[in-house]
């Protein structure tokens, strides 16, 4: 009943903007979601890779209540202590040194974009402004995200579209050094393309790449809203390839549930943002920031030696399982692709019924689980997988 109102009164007043599934969640705890009617969700989606710590996590619900109390919100006008204490956090852990903070992934790249081309027009010209994408890639909604976009599906309907935006074909390097004239700025890209089912770029290209950029002085763009924070095994996806990116855009993860962005800089980029530049009304609001000071204070060594454990115990398990043809992605971001004939939105809704909720990927089923999860979690996932995959 509970479940019904829920339902039709969403479908009333809201934009029919998501495909949805005709399950409410109530409420969760660690690796599991409820239903008003008190059934038990394994968790492996973490809200699309922002529940890192799972749901309520004690460190996260403590840190967030007790800044609540405190200071819910001021302007950027004044100076609070929470997003300072997460900026120091953030550069101590990447090496980068500046830090604007807004609230999603989208806002992250918009800036991102911003700071390259200021960086660009202030050291050398107007006319350097052009960003380089990769085809397949996904950056946001907004207008200048969605053009960034390597996919036109999201194009249809909603041009005119911001210019100077290029794309190439990810792991074609000639194809970039053909498009990186001198009117570039920046090439942005994802480590693992994620909405572009959960492909990783291969490392090759991506050295290739950043020495290109480095001699040209073309700024690498990292975007690690869905990579970052702890997700692949390292902080930052782009350690896997000894990557040191001019700008690293992070969101998802970061606020353990709270909405936050992050553009995150060298010096050298972050310098040329003056007063005036940028900004946002809830931009390093206090309360969200005190969470994700918690979030990034519970991810210690051992906290991602348990990432990569069980993202190795995971992809060993995975591979074993009926009418699976490939895993991809890094650490605990894994796509799988299914023989031909086996679509992923079936094993997804059918997961589902048996108390498993999973994502897809383009073709792909895609698995995003909350960073904390045990191997007994692994265990159970698989179980209901391989119980599902033998249906198929
Ligand atoms: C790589 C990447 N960039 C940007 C975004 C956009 O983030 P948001 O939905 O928080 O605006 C997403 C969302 O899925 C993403 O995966």
């Amino acid at each position: 009943m509970q479940t019904e109102k829920v339902i039709k009164r969403d479908q009333k007043y809201l934009m029919h903007t998501y495909s949805r599934s005709p399950l409410v969640i109530e409420r969760g705890a660690g690796m599991f979601a409820y239903a008003p009617d008190g059934r038990e969700y394994l968790d492996f989606t973490s809200g699309i890779g922002v529940n890192a710590l799972g749901y309520c996590h004690p460190a996260w619900v403590a840190a967030v209540t007790e800044q609540a109390q405190t200071l819910q919100h001021t302007s950027n006008l004044y100076y609070t202590a929470p997003c300072g204490k997460l900026a120091k956090r953030l550069c101590r852990r990447t090496g980068l040194d500046r830090v604007f903070f807004g609230n999603s992934g989208a806002e992250a790249n918009e800036g991102a974009i911003k700071c390259a081309r200021k960086y660009s027009v202030t050291h050398y010209s107007a006319a350097r402004n052009k960003v380089i994408t990769l085809n397949n890639s996904f950056h946001g909604r907004t207008l200048a995200t969605l053009t960034a976009t390597g996919q036109d599906v999201f194009h249809h309907d909603f041009g005119p579209f911001p210019e100077n935006f290029l794309y190439v074909p990810a792991n074609d390097f000639a194809a970039l050094e053909a498009a990186a004239d001198d009117s570039v700025c920046a090439v942005m890209m994802e480590m693992v393309q994620g909405e572009g089912g959960v492909v990783a770029l291969d490392a090759d290209y991506v050295h290739q790449v950043e020495a290109f950029c480095r001699a040209r002085d073309i700024l690498i763009i990292v975007d690690e809203v869905q990579t970052g924070v702890g997700r692949t095994g390292t902080f930052l996806a782009c350690e896997h390839y000894g990557l040191r990116p001019d700008i690293v855009t992070l969101a998802k993860g970061l606020g353990g549930g709270l909405p936050i962005g992050a553009v995150l800089t060298t010096e050298k980029v972050g310098e040329t943002m003056g007063p005036g530049s940028h900004g946002s009304t809830f931009g390093g609001n206090p309360v969200v920031c005190a969470g994700a000071c918690a979030v990034l204070d519970t991810m210690d060594d051992e906290f991602l030696k348990n990432v990569n454990d069980r993202a190795v115990q995971l992809r060993a398990a995975l591979a074993d399982l009926p009418h699976v043809a490939q895993i991809s992605g890094l650490g605990l971001m894994v796509g799988i692709a299914f023989e031909e004939g086996i679509q992923a939105a079936d094993v997804r809704a059918a997961c589902e019924r048996k108390g498993l909720l999973v994502l897809t990927a383009k073709t792909r089923l895609r698995l995003l689980p909350p960073l904390i999860l045990t191997e007994q979690d692994v265990d159970r996932a698989v179980a209901i997988l391989r119980e599902v995959l033998q249906t198929f």
